[in-house]
């Protein structure tokens, strides 16, 4: 770790002084969540791309007061699954205000969905469209373009999206089936510090919407989606110069004439909203004159820190009342579990103090995303990882706190299957629901895709 760097770049001192207060007497690990923070990253995301309607993505912080207050501010909220939704539900946000974002669903929640109200849908499948103009007929639809996540330290790969010839015959078959065909989406990979990304994938939503347009088609909105940094070891652009830049695209591929915009920010709303609070286990060399020594703490891979797989993502780690790791020692971190794969960081040397010890506390910051979601469920009896939420750090007042903070709303936000149950029981499907598509994808030199037999096209829709 850059041995200049100093705890008071991330954090400032009143708040540090306020975090030191608020552990006394706690054990760790923990997470103290600020949600002034989470405030003042969405009022700088809104600022700076204004023309863009914002679902936060739920699954990088889904604590209910942090849903809450995004609620309250006018966020919109893309959603993964059914318990996302029923969790947001039973919060009191309206379906008008999610996005089923998923490309990955099963019919049948699907049809959750739909029959609460939700109206908005991800797809990159053609089974998916099949399920989709059955569960959820008339709905809007985005289709999400592949994208390699290059320079993403946290790439989505090649599992999610579509190459753009076969986003164009779904889109005209979701179009055939009833669906609305209502936008274009990508994901240029979590905490993406290549701008240019944005660049290219704009450009094919361009060449899409011209292309279906002469087909009849409008396409109205594209959804940027996430992506935008928070602040970690690697430097970064302020948020700012993203914002300009994305801008810049847009209006070089669309003039004055923006489409309806959507940005589906996780990591930048949530990432530095969090410090995890952690304790020195044990300190040890594997060999008397080893260079490194080995530090363990009591957070890992399974608390929550799970993002340091190929050690991807880079927290800024100090040890407690020593604000700068200047001069201190190269160490390999790891976690306290029994698995060897538990290990944070050892390719990348961190420096701590050379009088780093056993019983020292040490802070972990900017872990406010993908964290608690990620958290294990008692592997080797730990628990999930605590949190608590504060309204800000200096003052340290709590507004939720548990394993998962949602446990105080108790069995309000208890994940029930009653909401569910109720609408799967007597639903009647109005399409033949034993007839399932056979979407088999046969590439031919020809016709680049075959979407399943002439019984599959005729499925009726009303
Ligand atoms: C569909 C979708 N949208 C948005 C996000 C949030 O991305 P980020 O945390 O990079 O802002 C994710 C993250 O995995 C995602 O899968």
């Amino acid at each position: 770790m850059n041995d200049e760097s100093n705890i008071l770049d991330y954090i400032s001192q009143e708040d540090l002084t306020g975090i030191r207060n608020f552990m006394e007497g706690k054990k760790t690990p923990f997470l103290i969540i600020s949600l002034k923070q989470i405030e003042k990253n969405y009022d700088e995301l809104v600022k700076n791309v204004p023309y863009a309607k914002v679902y936060y993505a739920v699954k990088a912080n889904s604590e209910n007061e942090v849903i809450k207050l995004l609620y309250k501010k006018g966020s919109n909220f893309d959603v993964a699954t059914v318990f996302e939704m029923q969790q947001l539900f039973d919060l009191g946000v309206s379906p008008d205000r999610m996005s089923y974002g998923n490309t990955i669903k099963k019919e049948a929640d699907i049809e959750f969905a739909y029959k609460n109200g939700i109206r908005l849908f991800a797809s990159d499948s053609i089974s998916d469209v099949y399920k989709l103009a059955r569960k959820a007929p008339g709905a809007k639809v985005f289709f999400r373009i592949l994208t390699e996540g290059g320079n993403a330290d946290w790439p989505l790969s090649r599992k999610f999206g579509a190459n753009p010839d076969m986003i164009y015959h779904l889109i005209v078959e979701a179009k055939r089936l009833g669906l609305e065909p209502y936008g274009l989406s990508f994901h240029v990979g979590s905490q993406q510090r290549e701008i240019g990304q944005w660049d290219s994938a704009i450009s094919q939503c361009k060449y899409l919407f011209d292309a279906l347009k002469d087909e009849g088609i409008e396409l109205k909105m594209i959804n940027l989606g996430g992506g935008f940094p928070t602040n970690y070891v690697k430097p970064v652009q302020p948020l700012e110069v993203y914002a300009k830049e994305i801008t810049r695209f847009l209006a070089e591929d669309f003039g004055d004439n923006f489409p309806e915009i959507i940005v589906e920010p996780g990591r930048s709303i949530a990432g530095d909203s969090g410090v995890m609070i952690s304790e020195v286990v044990m300190v040890s060399k594997k060999s008397v004159l080893n260079q490194y020594g080995w530090v363990y703490i009591d957070v890992g891979k399974f608390g929550g820190l799970i993002e340091t797989i190929d050690e991807s993502i880079k927290y800024p780690i100090y040890i407690d009342g020593i604000n700068s790791n200047k001069g201190g020692e190269e160490v390999i971190l790891a976690g306290p579990t029994c698995d060897s794969m538990d290990i944070l960081y050892e390719d990348y040397k961190y420096r701590l103090p050379e009088s780093t010890k056993e019983g020292d506390k040490v802070f972990i910051l900017s872990t406010g995303a993908y964290t608690t979601t990620y958290s294990s469920i008692y592997f080797n009896g730990f628990p999930p990882l605590k949190t608590y939420v504060v309204k800000d750090w200096e003052n340290g007042e709590e507004v939720e706190s548990g394993v998962g903070a949602k446990e105080k709303l108790g069995k309000e936000i208890r994940r029930s299957n009653s909401l569910r149950s109720a609408c799967f029981r007597g639903a009647q499907t109005r399409f033949a629901p034993d007839r399932e598509p056979r979407h088999s994808l046969h590439p031919t030199g020809v016709e680049p895709v075959t979407f399943g037999s002439e019984d599959q096209r005729s499925i009726q829709l009303s």
